[in-house]
């Protein structure tokens, strides 16, 4: 025994320090569709197999031993998480011209689809990933299963057994006399025409066969199918189609997840633009609870950098769009993906594509590298879906592959790409330069579409010279004064590391806590040890240290009481204070809940919103109103909770005024609300008559044993 506790104590000792993808901000994300990478066992490959690789809608033959067996080439580019298009059991038939080579067809939530392995494949893919400092994120659709009018007609199987199809389905469905929704297992209510509201949660898109979430086996089912990957040791989900689902039901997926592990999920709330509207209120609600790709920044960036455009307007767009968000580091940028043409594709500027890459890895947020960004990978059939999707060409000894790899070195060493604040230092329609600064650590990226030019501003740096990491481009700073000359058509990175005085958290994973949940800082000068402080308010809790270092802690979230939907968290470390962060708080144990007013106790037009005196119900959450006369929303709840909610009206963006209605529930699968309070005692009798009833099982068991 004693020498396996000297074995644990040299491993603590010369344990590495934080890996780049325990901190996601560190890191960088490559991601591949699977059938189109690399085909690393020719016996899974058939049917609907196109070896020419010329039909776009066939199989090709990538699977997870294709990237097991590349994991070296992805590695020399610097990344440390990879993505993998969903890898569930598809659909083993045609729907329309196209095979579900992509993934997002699935029939089995509980399998692999054969096409790219089994669960042992994926195993040792992740454990091959991880010898190397890498992990894998696996993408997730939890919105639909597959078409509902063609193919296998939403055929649905858990492990193998089949429970439903979307035919089958309807015969089981009724409305819900509060949403007024066709629902069971599946929703029945047609396809979504207006991208807004209830409407664009319980329609289906592209009919696929929508889910009813709210269904206790749909959610159990869901959860137990994350799980599966959670425990095959995935690090990550990539979660389709969020914009389809309510946010309450996904904030209680999510945090099924995270009471397993800390992990890094990311949504596609699809939103190609940027614009004060209520649906992109809706996106920041959701990039509160979890990350989202940055779709709405994405053709912006290429616009402005494949063909013309100002810098000034681009990045009084992008401050804009990051000016919303609790933790901007945390967005996901990306300049291609499998939804979208190339860059290549639609711009022939590699001069602009390379600087773009060099945007994309250095502005705040998480990089994605679509497989073959580094190869300039383009098709020559066409631009978009699916002939963004060619088969991969491997070449990591391109210019692109060298801006890649030199920057996702630097996001490892430097805590300003990582963590750091996003401000213009210099700007003009041709011209960009911009600080990203966390303490005394700090980045300055400059960007110049012109011939080359003399570039004099302010920039409050220590005196002396800097080189660019990319080409080498020297820079003088002078009493606060700097110069340089930026060449025609390139992006400059100087970095600079200035020694930090005190603790400072730059990342919090994930920031969507209930208690005893496991929470990942990451940041800077937190010494040998201390304390993580928890905060609302007054109410103020030491959390349980689980791994301590320099520039990553690991603790365990405390329950608290909590007022607001947000607690602080701040490290105490050699007497020192560091900064405060947020982290969403969950109350207690979470159920997905159906919250209904009676549209009887509402004498208001326009948006109605609820607003609760519990954390999960503290910021305003919009209200449907259905074709039955009810107001409703699906919310997450701590079970057994007592509370109270007001109503409030108006647009999203805009002040809310409060109705002077207040109203009360009691945690349930439905809430309706009530005009009059629950009494608190409540629970704590039912907890005494479950005790009891448990008690009496217990001594009638064991009183037949004694017979
Ligand atoms: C978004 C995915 O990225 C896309 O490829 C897919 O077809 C749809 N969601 C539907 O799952
Ligand atoms: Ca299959």
């Amino acid at each position: 025994m004693r020498k396996i506790w000297a074995a644990l104590f040299i491993f603590v000792l010369i344990a590495p320090g934080a890996l780049a993808y325990q901190i996601p901000e560190k890191g960088v994300i490559y991601q591949i569709m699977v059938d189109r990478f690399y085909d690393g066992n020719q016996s899974n490959d058939r049917p609907f197999y196109d070896p020419t690789h010329r039909n776009y809608y066939l199989y090709w033959g990538g699977d997870l031993e294709g990237i097991t067996e590349k994991l070296d080439y992805i590695k020399s580019l610097g990344v440390s998480m990879i993505w993998l298009s969903p890898i569930n059991d598809n659909i083993n038939r045609m729907a329309g011209i196209s095979t579900p080579y992509h993934g997002y067809w699935t029939r089995d939530y509980k399998r692999i689809e054969e096409h790219f392995g089994d669960w042992k494949a994926f195993k040792r893919l992740v454990e091959e990933a991880r010898k190397r400092n890498m992990c894998i994120i696996v993408g997730f659709v939890p919105n639909h299963s597959n078409p509902e009018d063609g193919g296998e007609f939403g055929s649905l199987y858990d492990n193998g057994t089949k429970i439903t199809d979307f035919f089958r389905d309807e015969k089981n469905a009724t409305v819900n006399p509060y949403t007024g929704s066709r629902e069971f297992i599946y929703h029945h209510n047609g396809r979504v025409k207006n991208y807004y509201g209830w409407e664009m949660k319980s329609k289906s898109i592209f009919g696929l066969a929508d889910f009813n979430q709210l269904n206790p086996w749909v959610d159990s089912y869901l959860k137990e199918s994350l799980s599966l990957f959670i425990k095959a040791g995935a690090c990550g989900f990539r979660m389709d189609a969020v914009k389809h689902m309510d946010l309450g039901w996904l904030t209680n997926f999510y945090a099924h997840a995270y009471s397993e592990e800390p992990l890094l999920i990311y949504g596609e709330y699809y939103r190609l633009d940027y614009g004060e509207d209520a649906d992109m209120y809706d996106f920041y609600r959701y990039s509160n609870i979890s990350p989202l790709l940055s779709i709405p920044i994405r053709n912006k960036i290429v616009s402005t950098l494949g063909f013309g455009g100002s810098f000034e307007e681009l990045a009084d767009y992008l401050h804009r769009y990051y000016s919303h968000f609790v933790y901007p580091n945390k967005a996901v940028n990306f300049l291609d993906n499998h939804d979208l043409p190339r860059f290549l594709s639609e711009s022939r500027s590699k001069d602009g594509y390379h600087m773009a890459l060099g945007l994309l890895m250095t502005l705040p947020g998480i990089p994605v590298i679509y497989y073959g960004d580094e190869s300039y990978l383009v098709s020559r059939e066409g631009r978009g879906d699916p002939y963004n999707r060619p088969m991969m060409i491997f070449n990591n000894t391109t210019e692109a592959a060298r801006i890649i790899r030199t920057l996702a070195e630097l996001r490892k060493e430097s805590n300003a790409l990582a963590y750091g604040g996003f401000r213009d230092i210099y700007k003009s329609y041709t011209t960009w330069a911009f600080e990203r600064s966390f303490g005394n650590e700090k980045a300055l990226i400059i960007m110049n579409k012109r011939e080359a030019r003399e570039l004099n501003f302010d920039l409050n740096w220590s005196d002396g010279t800097y080189r660019d990491v990319l080409y080498g481009v020297e820079m003088s700073v002078k009493n606060g004064r700097a110069a340089l000359k930026a060449p025609e058509n390139r992006i400059l990175v100087f970095s600079y590391a200035g020694k930090q005085e005190r603790p400072l958290i730059g990342s919090v994973t994930p920031y969507l806590a209930q208690p005893e949940d496991r929470i990942i800082l990451g940041g800077a000068a937190f010494g040998k040890g201390g304390r993580v402080i928890i905060k609302s308010g007054e109410e103020k809790r030491d959390a349980r240290i689980l791994e301590w270092s320099d520039g990553m802690i690991v603790f365990e979230m405390p329950k608290i009481r909590a007022k607001g939907a947000w607690v602080n968290v701040t490290v105490e470390s050699d007497g020192k204070m560091s900064n405060t962060m947020k982290i969403r708080y969950l109350s207690g144990e979470q159920m997905p809940a159906l919250l209904v007013v009676n549209g009887s106790y509402v004498n208001a037009t326009g948006q109605l919103w609820v607003k609760g005196d519990i954390p999960e119900l503290a910021e305003p959450i919009p209200l449907y109103r259905s074709k039955t006369g009810y107001y409703f929303q699906i919310v997450s709840l701590p079970r057994w909770a007592t509370f109270s909610v007001r109503l409030y009206r108006g647009p999203a963006w805009g002040e809310l005024e409060a109705l002077n209605v207040t109203l009360y529930g009691r945690s349930n699968s439905t809430v309706i609300l009530r005009r009059t309070p629950y009494s608190q005692e409540g629970h704590e009798r039912w907890q005494l008559y479950g005790g009891l009833a448990v008690l009496s099982l217990v001594l009638v068991i064991l009183s037949f044993r004694r017979r």
